[in-house]
């Protein structure tokens, strides 16, 4: 989960990192009193989970509070990179920024470790830099068991060539940000810039936050969710625990096991070029134990979808024969028409492996008119493109 730059600032606060004061807004005459309190000026940040907000004019000084309206009227509902800017960020303005510098820690997957990326050439054009002049960008591996005490902070510091005047704060501000990222499990934490004001101190002026989602049970995170961005059908599915992802075609999928369903995908995607060019509605994995319950959950996302036109059912029968899961549609189907769900929507099942055929016999004497068996994973998906392209 990636965090709005308020709520990282949150986070660094909570950890010690130097930051300035914000408030987080939604209309444009709250920033009045905000800036106010700020001593009469401020900073207007747009608030969207995309980098270069201040090349897109998402970033405005205020110098009195009636300016800082004006901007905030300016900024929200502006477009950025395709994101709608909802709130904006009223913020303390920093005292005279001398330097601009970049530091970050990241997860390295390729070489199972961390990394610290740190630059004393930051700002808004770090990733010019990054492309033109790489040695002026250095990165330090860091060991998950050693982390980032006073002498690995040194390293960075000195990797990077910050200027001794400066090393000593950005060395701290490095402990404290690795404090962040690993109480946090974070995936990233980065800060650009860590700007050098006139006073001599450094100060995170902006922070990008990632958060590791497999660690959400070890936090209280409800609050940082974006309920607003969340998709309604996805927050529906994860609400009764299944595991769904909205896509844009109009074939509904529903598989039993993650890798058949990844598979089952490409199969539609594939089926769907000589019809039309029908694609997969969604990825939706309703794992080993496919009760009627479990699958009637599922098909209510799915047909609950006005994109979908047609439904294909793909289980492979393990552990969870086919019988209990041919059984399980037949109740699904019903317990959503006892329900008052309209269901008009064509299912195209395939079912193999464990007792299919006694799971193929439960369908064809439920005779439910929505339904057709086809017993391949090929012509299955060509009958379900089909269908939906019949739409
Ligand atoms: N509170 C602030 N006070 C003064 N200048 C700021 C402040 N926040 C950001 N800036 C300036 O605006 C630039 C862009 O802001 P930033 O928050 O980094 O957005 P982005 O990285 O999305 O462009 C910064 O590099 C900095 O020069
Ligand atoms: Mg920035």
């Amino acid at each position: 989960m990636d965090l709005f730059e308020y709520q990282a600032r949150d986070l660094f606060a909570k950890h010690d990192v130097p930051v300035l004061a914000g408030e987080v807004i939604d209309t444009p005459e709250a920033a009045r009193e905000i800036t106010e309190r700020l001593g009469g000026k401020s900073v207007v940040k747009a608030q969207v989970k995309v980098g270069g907000r201040g090349k897109a004019g998402g970033v405005k000084l205020a110098a009195t509070p009636d300016e800082a309206v004006a901007r905030a009227t300016d900024i929200l509902g502006m477009d950025i990179k395709g994101h709608t800017v909802h709130k904006v960020m009223i913020a303390e303005t920093a005292p005279e920024i001398l330097e601009e510098y970049y530091v970050s820690f990241l997860l390295d997957r390729a070489n199972r470790t961390f990394l610290s990326i740190a630059s004393v050439e930051g700002g808004m054009e770090i990733e010019e830099v990054a492309a033109t002049r790489p040695e002026a960008v250095a990165k330090i591996a860091i060991d998950a068991i050693d982390g980032v005490d006073e002498a690995k902070a040194r390293e960075i510091v000195e990797a990077a060539k910050f200027p001794a005047e400066v090393a000593d704060k950005v060395a701290n501000v490095l402990v404290k940000l690795w404090d962040t990222f690993i109480k946090s499990d974070a995936l990233l934490v980065e800060v650009n810039p860590l700007a050098k004001v006139a006073s001599g101190e450094v100060i995170a002026l902006d922070g990008k936050v990632s958060l590791d989602d497999n660690a959400e049970f070890r936090h209280d995170w409800d609050e940082l969710h974006d309920k607003a961005a969340a998709n309604p059908l996805e927050a529906a599915a994860k609400e009764k625990g299944l595991n769904y992802v909205k896509l844009d075609g109009e074939v509904g999928i529903i598989g039993n096991g993650a890798g058949l369903v990844m598979s089952t995908l490409d199969v539609v995607a594939y089926a769907g070029e000589k019809h039309g060019g029908v694609k997969p509605a969604n990825f939706l994995d309703i794992g080993g134990g496919a009760s009627a319950q479990v699958m009637a959950n599922g098909l209510e996302i799915i047909l609950g979808d006005p994109d979908v036109k047609s439904v294909f059912v793909n289980v492979f029968g393990g552990i969870t024969a086919c019988d209990e899961v041919a059984n399980g549609i037949v109740q699904a189907l019903k317990l959503l028409e006892d329900r008052g769900e309209k269901v008009e929507k064509p299912l195209v099942v395939r079912l193999d492996g464990n007792n299919a055929e006694l799971g193929r016999k439960i369908l064809t004497d439920a005779n439910h008119p929505l339904v057709q068996r086809v017993d391949t994973m090929d012509g299955a998906a060509d009958k379900a493109a089909e269908l939906a392209a019949a739409k």
